[in-house]
């Protein structure tokens, strides 16, 4: 396990408090310059970055890709699909258009390397170019290194990089690596890419990325928990009935067949996304917003995620595959027709699973996790549920049953708070009306144009890994899975397929939660 408290004595993190609204200047080198990451998502976040002034004037950009001849190449590439966006409002990037003196500052500050990152040459020429934009371009000496790669090449990159002796960190200058998801397959291949970066790299360099922490939303969740004292008291066992998570998705695999076959939606969307929402919602309170202090509380929660025995597996998590069905009124097809997918397909689409923590304040409260693609609603929400009041006063009213209190966080598409009670209905008799109190983001704020990523990049500049997954975060995730995998890797599902795209999901996932006498809230 890497020293957590390995803070580099050159290079002290800062917290986003402390540092200035401008990041340091930094070369920022992308591997995978000319991929889909790249495009719908690094390059309009660091525009957006321009827009909001965060980038400083030695910010550099540099591109490294087989396919494409020239920055001259990459920058036509770019600019086509930045004015895609804004043509066809498809996309993570939504923006009415392009500001060309920003577009221009970006576009003038790129510069391109062709090669093939699995080959040794490339790096020795990265390096000399690096050195020489360090010379003349004010980068500060600074490097951060994005890799938007196929994951098997995580490691080979890595590894590259030390052999080219290109992170050692020296003179107060930092270099950095971001690795994207899937970071493994499993916990063995987790332990394992972890095991082989930190022979290159020290963990503080490292920087997981989970993207669902570049959402505002999610971070919000600290903000409600610690930044309000009415909360935090009745944030436990003795309160919380249970609570619910769900993550819907109104899109299929699409042209993602290759990768889904081998994934399901339990490896895609669970020990990351899912468990990101979990932790943030039942972690302790951390000593201060320090990365590691957050971390840690993180780390602990999933690991007191009660393990799953294979009898268990089988009978509190549940799998589904969709179906052909009606998604936003339009048909689709079922997921074993879509390319790259198998006629008698396994994969699972869909997952609900009842876990526990095991610890102190959650003893007792089960947590409903749910996640699918081609769900009625695309629908991302925490719900909390807590004890119902005592019915004795009612008694001998019109009041025939109470409703219990929910405390809905919506993440998306339409990110709020809700708490929904009882209320009096106004007349003679006495009959009570659900009501709910209903904070939307964006009637309080405004809301910047926002990829996810922003956040997430700005805080690689400026060193703050609060919202990155450190090696135990990962491996804590996997662990509570496996046995999930496992079981079902023994067992393939006979069902499938088993819900109508454009449904709730599963029969079975509604019936995980009447056995508890409990049911999910619909996705409206
Ligand atoms: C990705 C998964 O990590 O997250 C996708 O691989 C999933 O399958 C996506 O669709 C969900 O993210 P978002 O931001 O669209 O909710």
């Amino acid at each position: 396990m890497p020293n957590k408290q390995d803070t580099p004595n050159n290079a002290r993190s800062a917290t986003k408090a402390e540092t200035a609204a401008v990041a340091p200047p930094c070369a920022m080198v992308i591997f995978g310059a000319g991929g889909d990451l790249t495009k719908r998502l690094v390059t309009p976040a660091l525009y957006n970055l321009v827009t909001a002034k965060r980038l400083p004037d030695g910010f550099r950009l540099v591109g490294v890709d087989r396919g494409l001849s020239s920055v001259e190449d990459w920058r036509a590439s770019l600019t086509d699909m930045m004015n895609e966006f804004v043509a066809t409002r498809d996309g993570e990037f939504h923006a009415d258009r392009i500001d060309p003196t920003a577009w221009k500052w970006l576009c003038d500050r790129m510069t391109y390397l062709q090669g093939d990152f699995t080959e040794p040459q490339i790096y020795n020429r990265l390096r000399e170019h690096l050195a020489g934009l360090d010379k003349t371009a004010g980068t500060g000496g600074n490097h951060l290194f994005y890799l938007a790669v196929a994951d098997r090449f995580f490691d080979v990159v890595v590894a590259a990089l030390g052999t080219a002796d290109m992170v050692t960190e020296k003179d107060g200058q930092w270099r950095r690596v971001v690795i994207e998801k899937p970071f493994g397959h499993d916990l063995a291949s987790a332990k394992a890419l972890n095991a082989s970066i930190l022979k290159t790299l020290q963990e503080h360099q490292i920087y997981r990325m989970d993207h669902f922490l570049g959402k505002e939303t999610v971070q919000n969740i600290m903000a409600l928990r610690f930044a309000n004292g009415l909360f935090e008291p009745l944030w436990n066992r003795q309160h919380i009935d249970h609570v619910q998570i769900t993550a819907g998705e109104t899109v299929g695999v699409e042209r993602r067949g290759k990768f889904y076959e081998a994934t399901g939606a339990l490896r895609d969307m669970v020990p990351n996304h899912v468990f990101q929402l979990l932790s943030l919602t039942a972690m302790e309170p951390p000593i201060s917003f320090d990365a590691d202090a957050v971390r840690d509380k993180k780390a602990e929660v999933i690991q007191a995620i009660r393990p799953v025995t294979p009898r268990r597996a089988m009978k509190d998590a549940v799998r589904g595959q969709y179906a052909a069905g009606t998604i936003l009124g339009k048909q689709v097809q079922a997921y074993r027709n879509e390319p790259d997918v198998a006629a008698e397909s396994t994969t699972e689409t869909f997952i609900a699973w009842k876990l526990q923590i095991d610890n102190w304040r959650w003893a007792g409260v089960p947590f409903y996790l749910r996640t699918g693609k081609y769900m009625k609603r695309r629908w991302t929400e925490i719900a909390i549920r807590f004890h119902q009041a005592p019915y004795t006063l009612f008694r001998g009213t019109h009041v025939e049953r109470m409703n219990p209190n929910w405390m809905i966080l919506r993440l998306q598409p339409d990110e709020g708070i809700a708490l929904e009670f009882a209320a009096k209905r106004p007349g003679p008799t006495v009959t009570l009306g659900n009501v709910s109190m209903d904070f939307a983001y964006k009637s309080y704020f405004n809301m910047a144009p926002n990829t996810g990523y922003e956040t997430l990049l700005y805080d690689c500049m400026i060193g703050d890994a609060t919202l990155f997954q450190r090696a135990d975060n990962i491996e804590a995730g996997w662990r509570a899975v496996q046995p999930i995998v496992d079981a079902w890797a023994s067992d393939p599902a006979k069902d499938f397929p088993n819900y109508a795209a454009g449904s709730d999901g599963p029969a079975a996932a509604d019936e995980l939660l009447a056995r508890d006498g409990r049911a999910w809230r619909p996705l409206e």
